[in-house]
């Protein structure tokens, strides 16, 4: 998919999300390595769909889209210590929806995205193929946002966002404004 049109899309379905105070303030939680939260789901959201294009599985984009965006909506850095970050890995789905639910209208999809996506860390069983599609690629960003360089790093941002300006502005930008 080019990044054009996933821009296009991500701006169409959720730009309630991507520009509100919360998503903006994931920009300065870092997710794995030198990531932040903010790219983390962005890159989620992306490989869930290129994954769903390449299948041609028929989903909802809406809720993949949005549901990916806040599946790691728990607003904290977990790398400082807290104690109201114990068990980040067990906690952290049910914080995002909590935290998603009071800043969002929430889908029943949307829901269980963030509910499920740390399956099988937490044993609830996705029931829909959005949350699955949004399971495999955070495990799989995950691993490659952990183990790659910081030279792979600013490859992959270059290659996903910098071909597209108005999706690198969101990216970097406080407040991604266009
Ligand atoms: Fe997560
Ligand atoms: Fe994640």
């Amino acid at each position: 998919m080019k990044t054009t049109e996933f821009h296009s899309l991500i701006n169409g379905y959720a730009s309630d999300i991507l520009y509100s105070s919360g998503m903006q303030a994931e920009k300065s939680f870092i997710q794995h390595g030198t990531i932040s939260v903010f790219e983390h789901s962005i890159h989620v959201v992306y490989l869930s769909i290129c994954i769903a294009s390449i299948l041609h599985l028929s989903i909802n984009r809406r809720a993949l889209i949005r549901g990916g965006l806040l599946h790691d909506y728990f607003l904290y850095d977990w790398h400082i210590p807290s104690l109201n970050h114990r068990l980040h890995g067990f906690r952290h789905a049910g914080l995002a929806l909590k935290n998603a639910t009071r800043d969002f209208k929430i889908s029943f999809i949307e829901r269980d995205i963030i509910q499920k996506h740390m399956f099988p860390l937490n044993p609830a069983l996705p029931k829909y193929r959005e949350t699955v599609l949004i399971c495999i690629s955070d495990k799989i960003c995950a691993v490659c946002e952990t183990l790659a360089s910081d030279w792979t790093r600013k490859r992959m941002k270059s290659r996903l966002f910098l071909k597209c300006p108005p999706l690198h502005t969101i990216l970097t930008k406080k407040n991604g404004v266009l």
